[in-house]
């Protein structure tokens, strides 16, 4: 009998703390998600003919320029209509601001983006 309760706690325990449950989603996931290839490519994956690539993003910004950029994009390029320079390209900056994602899932997608060096 107590064999039996000692399963059956272990059993809840193992469901309370499954990583799958609820926040599970991977920064790597956040980026398809939230649709950032489609103006973005990483490893020659995803479309970057409005994004800058950002296979290399972590060498040259930091972690909370990478956060800004997703969260307010007009504080790291003010400008309306400003070009900026990128890899050897032009781009427009006109990124739209993602401000519906959670803070949580935006820390996790920054630090994704932050590790691709
Ligand atoms: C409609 C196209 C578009 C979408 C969608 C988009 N971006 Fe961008 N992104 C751009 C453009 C254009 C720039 C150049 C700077 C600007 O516009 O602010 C940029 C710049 C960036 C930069 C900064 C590059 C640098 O030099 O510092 C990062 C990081 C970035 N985007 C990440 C993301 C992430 C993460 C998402 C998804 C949440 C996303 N972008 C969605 C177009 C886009």
């Amino acid at each position: 009998m107590k064999k039996l309760l000692l399963i059956v706690i272990f059993i809840i325990a193992a469901v309370a703390v499954n990583p799958t449950n609820g926040n599970a989603i991977t920064g790597k996931q956040l980026f398809k998600k939230e649709e950032c290839g489609l103006c973005h490519a990483i490893n020659k994956k995803g479309g970057a003919m409005m994004g800058p690539n950002l296979s290399v993003i972590g060498k040259i910004r930091s972690y909370s320029w990478i956060r800004r950029q997703i969260r307010n994009p007009k504080l790291n390029f003010f400008t309306p209509n400003s070009f900026v320079i990128f890899d050897g390209k032009v781009y427009e900056s006109n990124m739209p601001a993602n401000k519906k994602i959670s803070a949580n899932n935006l820390n996790k997608l920054s630090q994704y983006l932050k590790s691709l060096k």
